[in-house]
């Protein structure tokens, strides 16, 4: 009994004069860890005198009750004692301000191009996605462009290794799309995406760029028709006082064919370098849809006809931002990005 008396002394003392969480925890080791003293003589119940053994276990098992309790206390008041101390010393100062979150933005391409679809919507055009793989007989054949026709040598295509699969090499395909999902109704659409050339790239072509195809199909569909619609848009997108010049040209899908220019302010100084000294710039080719795609997509040349044009917003932003190089665009500079 003396021993107990004399050890819960000891311990009693010794767990007094602990100041901090790391004494605490040590004194916690001696007297209650595997080899600790309370903890023996918590173990000695057994080898103690029958006699004595109730009184020895009560008293043994009060002091472990006392000191545990004490200790609880003592730790848990010794880390709030810390806390506050980590908190007075390294004060957290929230009037600094926050770090600055850096804001994304819409690629150039993303932005042109909505600028695009908001002319065309207000004109009642509707958008209209096909697909970037292509056979052969779509790309080519049904735009009137048979093996073998010169013509295709105007597309150096990207084949894959299923024969008659390729990349489409413009987005003219997609008129056949909607022309054989839509007919015999009227079509006003714009077909926008990628396409895919086998060409050198250089500052002014890439081996993918964007289209934006143009299709309207209807009864009595005229060149005019054509002509105002793309004089509308040429105006929206680069001014009110623009000219827009229209010449003959070739292409297998339409008949007649033309492409279409603008002039360019003189006042600026790159308009000499943009119009090859010109003065026009060229943004387009479109024409009347051939009788043979018409038939091709379900319509019949004797009751419809249509008009199409196809450009290239890459281009049309170079003119727009004096970008002097077409590989930008995908390059990913954030240094270029980061203009727009
Ligand atoms: N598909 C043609 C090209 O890629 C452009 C075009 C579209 C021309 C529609 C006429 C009509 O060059």
């Amino acid at each position: 009994m003396s021993d107990l008396a004399s050890l819960e002394l000891l311990a009693k003392t010794e767990l007094d004069a602990c100041a901090d969480e790391p004494t605490l925890r040590a004194w916690n080791t001696k007297y209650f860890g595997a080899n600790g003293e309370v903890l023996a003589a918590l173990k000695a119940i057994g080898t103690i005198a029958k006699d004595q053994r109730k009184t020895y276990g009560q008293e043994a098992n009060r002091i472990k009750e006392t000191l545990t309790q004490t200790y609880d206390a003592m730790l848990s008041a010794a880390k709030e004692r810390a806390l506050d101390a980590s908190l007075t010393a390294n004060p957290l100062d929230i009037t600094l301000p926050g770090r600055p979150v850096q804001r994304g933005r819409l690629h150039v391409a993303t932005q042109i191009m909505r600028q695009i679809y908001d002319i065309f919507a207000d004109m009642g055009f509707q958008v209209y996605r096909t697909r970037e793989v292509e056979d052969d007989l779509t790309n080519f054949e049904l735009l009137n462009m048979p093996p073998h026709h010169p013509a295709r040598d105007m597309w150096d295509t990207f084949h894959t290794t299923t024969p008659g699969v390729i990349l489409r090499t413009h987005t003219s395909p997609g008129q056949i799309h909607v022309m054989r999902e839509v007919c015999p109704d009227p079509i006003r659409v714009i077909l926008p995406g990628m396409c895919y050339r086998y060409e050198a790239i250089t500052t002014r072509s890439e081996i993918q760029f964007q289209q934006v195809e143009g299709l309207v199909i209807g009864e009595h569909v005229t060149m005019a028709d054509l002509k105002g619609t793309i004089t509308a848009f040429a105006r929206r997108l680069f001014g009110q006082e623009r000219q827009v010049r229209f010449r003959s040209s070739y292409f297998p899908f339409t008949e007649p064919s033309i492409e279409i220019d603008i002039d360019w302010p003189k006042e600026d100084p790159n308009a000499d370098r943009l119009t090859k000294g010109t003065g026009w710039l060229e943004i387009m080719g479109a024409g009347m849809v051939h009788p043979v795609v018409l038939r091709n997509g379900g319509y019949d040349p004797a009751k419809h006809s249509g008009f199409a044009f196809g450009m290239g917003p890459q281009r049309i932003t170079m003119l727009k931002h004096a970008i002097d190089d077409i590989r930008q665009f995908w390059a990913n500079d954030v240094r270029f990005l980061r203009q727009f």
